[in-house]
């Protein structure tokens, strides 16, 4: 039975919850808000080596169309963007879509980058579209994993890859040692991967540990 509190979406009274985490999504999970809005600033500060690494695991050619669950403030877009692919994106949170947008104003306006407020469990984009689906930093946070992994299989294209992302790896620093999961929670989330694709490799990188398939 559906429990109504883990809603994907939430309301006012009951925010959303996730599959891994035990209490409503606040702050850096689901930014919200004035306060929401300074913390995507900060995040968009802070984790540039992070996305840099994602950057290279999904290795993007010029001309890719790539999803990114989960953009928050948008830093790996305008590396996606830089590296010549076209980018569309869902984030549950109005105020990152309004970070993110501001930093790819120019791809916004010109049809590359197309940002929606939405998820990783239900992005909205037809069957099929992308040759790469990505996601740092939020695998957590969304409130179905099985859902989400079944989500990213469905919109990228037979062939497509799919990297998602979390702190971890051999050199974690500061706040991101503190979030990096128990071996159980990454073997769950790479059986989930490979239930779904047929296959799936976790890698841990220097900051962040990688989940990765192949449609
Ligand atoms: C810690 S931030 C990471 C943002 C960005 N990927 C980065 O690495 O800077 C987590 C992000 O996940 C988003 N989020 C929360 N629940 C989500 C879900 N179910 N699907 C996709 N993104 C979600 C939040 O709104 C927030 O922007």
């Amino acid at each position: 039975m559906t429990d109504p509190e883990r809603t994907l979406t939430g309301t006012e009274h009951s925010p959303p919850r996730s599959w891994y985490i035990d209490r409503p999504l606040t702050g850096f999970a689901l930014p919200r808000g004035r306060v929401g809005s300074l913390l995507g600033r900060l995040m968009g500060m802070v984790n540039k080596s992070e996305q840099l690494e994602v950057l290279a695991a999904v290795d993007v050619q010029p001309g890719e169309r790539v999803l990114e669950a989960g953009y928050g403030p948008g830093v790996l877009l305008g590396m996606l963007l830089g590296a010549g692919a076209t980018v569309a994106g869902v984030d549950p949170s109005p105020e990152m879509r309004a970070l993110a947008a501001r930093r790819s104003e120019k791809a916004v306006a010109a049809g590359t980058a197309d940002l929606r407020v939405g998820t990783a469990e239900s992005t909205g984009f037809p069957d099929e579209s992308f040759d790469v689906a990505v996601s740092v930093n939020n695998v957590p946070m969304w409130s179905d994993l099985t859902a989400g992994m079944r989500e990213l299989h469905r919109v990228v294209r037979p062939g497509g890859r799919v990297v998602v992302a979390w702190h971890g790896g051999t050199h974690t620093r500061g706040i991101a040692r503190k979030l990096v999961l128990p071996a159980d929670v990454l073997d769950r989330i790479t059986v989930s991967m490979r239930d779904v694709f047929g296959n799936g490799e976790m890698r841990q990188g220097r900051h962040i540990v990688t989940f990765q398939a192949t449609r």
